[in-house]
């Protein structure tokens, strides 16, 4: 699959690629190989002073502000986000939170992490019964179906451009006799609507847009005047601002994931320059480790059911077993590269920023 949806330069790349769906590269080989990249990426962008790294900061921020609110977006979907429900649930865990956990000690299981998550969203966010909560980009509902079912009163409404994850949000509002959630269905930098809410989300989103500036005015326009907040997660680098495209021809990580060039790395401060309709009221960081543990669970979750997802591929997309198990291991990959990446520098490199904004 992702072989055929990039456009690589250099012949090693491909034979990689090929070797790593027909699982001839070991894990160990691909955190190493992984770990090259990183360092690349960081000698690559990094400005030998900060005052040089302040311009380039400035610089990718005002080029944000010139290009489309996003871009790639039938790439991804078919890519990553339409995929069978079973396997989620088999890779994240029951309540398929799809973003990272809160490890708060060493031994609570993935579950419990994503549980401890979405209760952290809620606190920092001061959510309580009766209001009305959008969240974009709402994924299998972890968090919609946790305040839905918390708060009784309160309605919630969820924002996916994915078939499969609204029918598997719908399926489970049935299942736990909920009436206070409502799915859309829709490209969020398409959507239109007059409603506005007491709380927004925006959890593992707002790396798939390209110019913030229009997405949180977009954002902001369904927000309540009075007392309503925007509860967003993003990831990022300390210091570097990236598209992530890829370095060079040797580079055979960006691009192999995601669409080169899809997904955007902002740095620390990034989105601090893009308070025009927002305005920050509170920031919190997080170890990125936390996001590093939660793909090393999800790849013992794949590792542990293996033959039951190669059959879920099969069933699910109509193709053969050996596509199935190249797909397997495309998600295998998925989360050894990620894994590397938040936990680079233990944690302290690629890390979790939580962003609480009010309405200008
Ligand atoms: C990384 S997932 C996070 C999902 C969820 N917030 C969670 O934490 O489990 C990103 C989500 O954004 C959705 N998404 C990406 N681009 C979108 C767009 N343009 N419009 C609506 N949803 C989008 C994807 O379908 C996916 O559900």
């Amino acid at each position: 699959m992702a072989t055929e949806a990039l456009n690589p330069k250099k012949e090693a790349v491909v034979d990689l690629w090929k070797r790593m769906e027909l699982e001839l590269v070991p894990d160990e080989e691909i955190r190493k190989l992984m770990k090259i990249v990183l360092e690349k990426r960081i000698n690559w962008d990094s400005k030998p002073s900060h005052h040089q790294q302040l311009a380039q900061t400035l610089d990718f921020t005002k080029s944000l502000r010139s290009m489309k609110m996003a871009t790639e977006i039938e790439t991804l979907d078919a890519k990553v986000y339409e995929t069978p429900s079973s396997f989620q649930q088999i890779m994240c865990g029951e309540s398929i939170k799809e973003s990272s956990g809160l490890f708060t000690d060493e031994t609570i299981s993935v579950e419990e992490a994503h549980i401890k998550m979405l209760d952290l969203y809620c606190e920092r966010a001061h959510v309580k019964d009766g209001q009305s909560i959008l969240d974009l980009g709402c994924g299998h509902g972890s968090l919609v179906l946790h305040v839905a079912q918390k708060h009784r009163n309160c309605n919630v409404t969820g924002v996916t451009n994915s078939l499969s994850q609204k029918e598997f949000i719908v399926e489970q509002c049935k299942k736990l006799h909920l009436s206070n959630v409502e799915i859309i269905l829709a490209d969020v930098t398409t959507l239109e609507m007059e409603a506005t809410f007491d709380r927004v989300f925006v959890i593992g989103l707002i790396e798939h847009m390209k110019n913030f500036e229009l997405f949180l005015r977009k954002i902001s326009e369904w927000m309540k005047q009075d007392d309503s907040l925007l509860f967003l997660e993003n990831y990022f680098h300390i210091n570097l601002a990236y598209h992530c495209e890829q370095i060079d021809e040797e580079d055979w990580y960006n691009g192999y994931i995601f669409p080169s060039g899809s997904m955007v790395m902002p740095s620390a401060s990034c989105l601090l320059y893009f308070q025009d309709d927002v305005s920050v009221v509170h920031h919190w960081i997080l170890s990125g480790s936390h996001f590093a543990r939660t793909f090393e669970e999800w790849l013992k979750r794949i590792d542990s059911k293996i033959d039951e997802i190669k059959g879920i591929f099969e069933s699910f997309y109509g193709i053969s077993k050996e596509e199935a198990a190249k797909l397997t291991n495309y998600w295998r990959v998925f989360c050894i590269t990620a894994a590397e990446m938040f936990g680079y520098n233990h944690g302290e490199e690629w890390m979790i920023s939580h962003l609480l904004f009010n309405k200008n």
